[in-house]
């Protein structure tokens, strides 16, 4: 194996919620104070990317603790006329740390395309945000077998012009269409396969040393009761996690299952 267990040691795991269209800002604070204790003691980075009007509550809520805050879109202009979006300097202003990019829901209900998705994550890395970029084929490309070509399109369109040493702020997520907000999670097989895939991918355009160092997260219906399996593959370094996350104990237990697993 081209990439072993060995180098996942070098890495950074990173667990990431992202909680979508839910949580009042109330009840994101709620939430968070429910999270923090259970997770106080993790062993891998522990991220909630919330909707943007949390953002500021969860700023708060987290202080003194080990979770970063994220959010789930940003824009790729500074400013302007751009109705009803946001600018990386403002989530940076109110101490964002992370950012999603690309998630499969914007690319299917909001036009999001390859080209907006690699604006937003250059305009994020020059912000000094981490962009979470997804990836991720539908069922149908899957069928049809061509999730390879599906992703290694998405990794070099989405990362274009992106430079190495930005490359070390990225974390991509490996989020198969068909297996998010589903029930139907990729197999621990299937999903170490295309990770390890992506990181060929970025070998291909950055070189060993730099595909071996970044955060590949699998998401897609992961949960307290699988998490451990997936995240013992040797590319799986994390998860991005949807309904899972709105959950205290289940996004704890996910994190918990990042311990000592390599
Ligand atoms: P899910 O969502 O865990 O609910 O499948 C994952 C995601 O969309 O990031």
């Amino acid at each position: 194996m081209l990439f072993d267990s060995l180098a996942k040691g070098l890495r950074k795991t990173i667990i990431a919620g992202n909680w979508k269209m839910n949580k009042t800002p109330s009840e994101a604070k709620e939430l968070l104070e429910q999270i923090a204790p259970l997770v106080k003691d993790a062993e891998c980075e522990v991220v909630a990317c919330v909707p943007y009007v949390d953002l500021a509550t969860a700023v708060e809520a987290t202080k003194g603790t080990n979770i970063k805050i994220g959010a789930e879109n940003c824009h790729w202009e500074e400013k302007g006329a751009y109705t009803g979006e946001i600018s990386t300097g403002m989530l940076k202003e109110i101490g964002v740390e992370y950012v999603v990019i690309g998630h499969s829901e914007r690319r299917q209900y909001f036009g999001e395309t390859d080209e907006t998705v690699n604006k937003r994550t250059k305009a994020a890395l020059a912000a000094g945000l981490k962009p979470i970029v997804c990836v991720g084929e539908l069922l149908w490309e899957r069928e049809c077998n061509i999730t390879k070509e599906v992703i290694g399109r998405q990794i070099k369109l989405d990362l274009w012009d992106v430079s190495a040493e930005e490359l070390k702020n990225v974390v991509i997520a490996y989020e198969p269409v068909w297996a998010i907000g589903t029930g139907k999670t990729a197999t621990a097989e299937q999903a170490e396969e295309v990770c390890e895939y992506i990181r060929l991918c970025l070998k291909a355009l950055y070189g060993f040393e730099a595909a071996q160092g970044v955060t590949i997260q699998y998401g897609g219906s992961m949960n307290d009761q699988n998490a451990k399996e997936l995240l013992s593959k040797p590319n799986v370094d994390g998860g991005l996690i949807g309904g899972a996350s709105l959950v205290a104990e289940k996004f704890a237990a996910i994190v918990a299952a990042t311990a000592s697993e390599y």
